[in-house]
């Protein structure tokens, strides 16, 4: 089933969150099968109460990141075992935010995504190139490398999704052409189905980078996109609602 995954990032306080999460559960309930999974990933601090309001809603619960670490001296961590505690089916590692602005490498994702599926979560592993790396030719062997890098030996590939974020087009209104998505997609693939077999063939690759309402259809239609991955859209009900659609 395809995946729409809704990243709010470092934005929202209680009232504001509840009512978001309650706006995307009552109209996923209201609605007939779905045939897309819809996800939200609210910040550390609305987990317990955006878990509690949309439960048993079919609206999945996620982390935006997690600790490397299982438990311990580690201040400030949140373990992929608190996730789980309070009700997270996913974790997103990896998010080209803390990449580049907490200075995660491919080996500390790695660990990451191990940690989250040791404590039994879906690790959303993101990927994606810079602008200047696209601008030289280079997107398709820098996220193949951090595909490489950011995965465990051990990962479990029924419990893993990936995500393509190319970092110029987070937040920024620019989106790759269908071709352009089509082509890191297709590497994707055929990168997972050499890693993992047949098995490959089943994990969801999203896109993500200014997906919106307006051009969900068409990113959602591109062969090997199961789903995206919403950051701004997703803080708006009715936006992340119409991707919903979308995809189902
Ligand atoms: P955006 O963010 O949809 O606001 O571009 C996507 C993301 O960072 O996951």
């Amino acid at each position: 089933m395809r995946l729409i995954a809704g990243n709010w990032k470092m934005n929202g306080l209680q009232a504001e969150g509840l009512a978001l999460a309650r706006a995307v559960a009552d109209a996923i309930r209201g609605a007939p099968p779905l045939g897309a999974e819809a996800l939200i990933c609210p910040p550390a601090t609305l987990l317990a109460s955006v878990g509690a309001a949309i439960a048993g809603t079919g609206l999945a619960l996620g982390g935006q990141d997690c600790s490397p670490e299982a438990k311990g001296a580690f201040t400030g961590d949140v373990s992929a075992a608190m996730l789980a505690d309070l009700g997270c089916r996913y974790v997103i590692v990896g998010h080209s935010e803390r990449r580049q602005f907490r200075g995660e490498t491919d080996a500390a994702v790695a660990k990451k995504a191990a940690a989250a599926q040791a404590a039994g979560l879906h690790a959303i592993v993101c990927v994606g190139e810079r602008g200047d790396e696209r601008a030289r030719g280079a997107a398709q062997t820098i996220v193949l490398g951090q595909m490489a890098g950011s995965l465990p030996a051990d990962i479990d590939p029924t419990r893993l999704v990936v995500a393509y974020e190319p970092v110029w087009a987070i937040g920024s209104g620019r989106t790759p052409t269908p071709a352009e998505i089509a082509e890191i997609h297709g590497a994707l693939r055929h990168w997972l189905g050499e890693r993992f077999g047949s098995i490959g063939s089943g994990i969801r690759l999203l896109y993500g980078g200014s997906v919106t309402p307006a051009n969900a259809a068409a990113i959602l239609a591109v062969p090997a996109v199961d789903g995206s991955l919403v950051g701004g859209a997703s803080l708006k009900a009715s936006d992340f609602i119409g991707i919903i659609r979308a995809a189902a």
